[in-house]
């Protein structure tokens, strides 16, 4: 029997819409002589639905209600080992709720908030089924922007300087927070909502009056903001990362190209070209062109951020050169990055079915290393002597 995928993506994330883009294309590449695909796609309220009209970008044109009206609607139930999909609603009273698939391994393709940061993944750890990509802990500190960088400034991974806060301490402490941004950071800065993706609420302050407009913008995303100095002459490297925290591999790096003062929403995912078709769109320089030494660096810091913040499976590293003095910077790790970097690993000589293959044998491998912990105890606490009386709060237990 072929191993079954169950391809997760969508969700209620402000990177909806890419995930899809992205998840079809991955659905594409796996190879069906060895896999089942099994599409699952989360609307942006939160729904799970299954069907093979989700395998086609056109279908997702006609509109999402015209396209659910041919899915199935689905769900997990969170009990270890239960890898069954059963159907949301039953069809008459004989109907058993029998389940539409069971699922051998997931690959989550989501990006943004709600998804890409751990919150997912807890799912898939409670149902112990085998996935491919970062754990919740890996997740989260990837996604948090501010904690992303505390760790690897911690480690000695070069971070730009930075300020951070909640939108309750701005508003509680507004005189002091400005200036304590303008003596650490002086101007311009870039403001940034700590957890979201795409560009999305980040804006470049050059006076008092736009950081605070920057600011309470950036409040309206997210409860935590990170204000950071600001690259005036910016080259930006990616570089894909693939593996586990101890064995991985890094991919060719690639120059996206851009436009204006960051790279916006828009620019990423349309590229300047009208009418084009999401990520692979975007103007990029593959390989970018680097001298030998600062690619090894990028490539070296990349591994690092991926090794320090124990990440697994496919991530994607994103570096900030500073064109003046060519320091180099980490800006951040996208744990489920777009389109998989599939076309880096196809740069570096991995074919996009070999990344999807590599994904789910890192998957498998991780379950079964696992499985060799220690999670649980025989020894029954309540039967020894003493019994519970030694317990914290057993005071408060009637
Ligand atoms: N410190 C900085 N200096 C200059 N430009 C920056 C800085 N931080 C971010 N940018 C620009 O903003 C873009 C988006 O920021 P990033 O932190 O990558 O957020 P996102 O998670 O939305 O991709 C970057 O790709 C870069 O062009
Ligand atoms: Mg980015």
């Amino acid at each position: 029997m072929k191993t079954k995928i169950g391809v997760f993506f969508g969700g209620r994330s402000t990177e909806h819409e890419i995930s899809v883009i992205s998840a079809n294309q991955a659905m594409a590449a796996i190879n069906r002589d060895k896999y089942d695909v099994v599409p699952i796609y989360i609307t942006k309220d939160g729904h799970w639905y299954t069907g093979d009209a989700l395998c086609d970008v056109a279908n997702y044109k006609k509109g999402i209600k015209n396209l659910l009206a041919d899915c199935t609607e689905v769900y997990m139930r969170p009990i270890y080992g239960d890898y069954n999909l059963y159907p949301a609603k039953r069809q008459g009273i004989f109907d058993k709720g029998k389940p539409v698939a069971t699922l051998d391994v997931v690959i989550p393709v989501l990006h943004g908030s709600n998804v890409e940061d751990g919150i997912f993944e807890g799912v898939l750890e409670t149902i112990g089924i085998p996935y491919a990509g970062c754990n919740t802990l890996s997740s989260a500190n990837g996604m948090d922007k501010i904690t992303m960088k505390m760790i690897l400034a911690a480690d000695g991974i070069p971070v730009v300087d930075y300020v951070w806060f909640t939108d309750k301490q701005w508003g509680r402490e507004k005189d002091k927070l400005v200036e304590s941004i303008e003596s650490r950071l002086g101007y311009p800065v870039i403001v940034k909502p700590a957890n979201l993706g795409s560009s999305i609420g980040i804006g470049s302050a050059h006076s008092r009056e736009e950081l605070i407009a920057r600011i309470d913008d950036a409040g309206r995303y997210s409860s935590r903001i990170i204000v950071e100095k600001m690259i005036k002459n910016l080259q930006e490297i990616n570089c894909s990362v693939l593996g586990d925290a101890d064995d991985y591999e890094t991919s060719v790096l690639e120059e996206p190209i851009k436009s204006g003062d960051f790279l916006d929403y828009k620019m990423k995912y349309m590229g300047d070209a009208k009418g084009a078709r999401g990520m692979q769109a975007s103007k990029k320089r593959i390989p970018a062109e680097l001298p030998d030494e600062e690619t090894a660096m990028i490539k070296h810091l990349a591994g690092e951020t991926f090794r320090v913040l124990g990440c697994h499976g496919l991530s994607r590293v994103d570096v900030m050169i500073d064109a003046d003095t060519r320091k180099i910077y980490v800006n951040e790790i996208n744990t489920i990055p777009g389109s998989l970097s599939f076309y880096l690993w196809e740069a570096a000589g991995v074919r996009f079915d070999e990344l999807m293959d590599r994904l789910v044998r890192l998957a498998l491998k991780r379950k079964r290393s696992q499985e060799t912990k220690t999670t649980s105890f025989d020894a029954n606490i309540f039967a020894m002597g003493g019994g519970v009386k030694g317990a914290k709060g057993y005071k408060g237990v009637k």
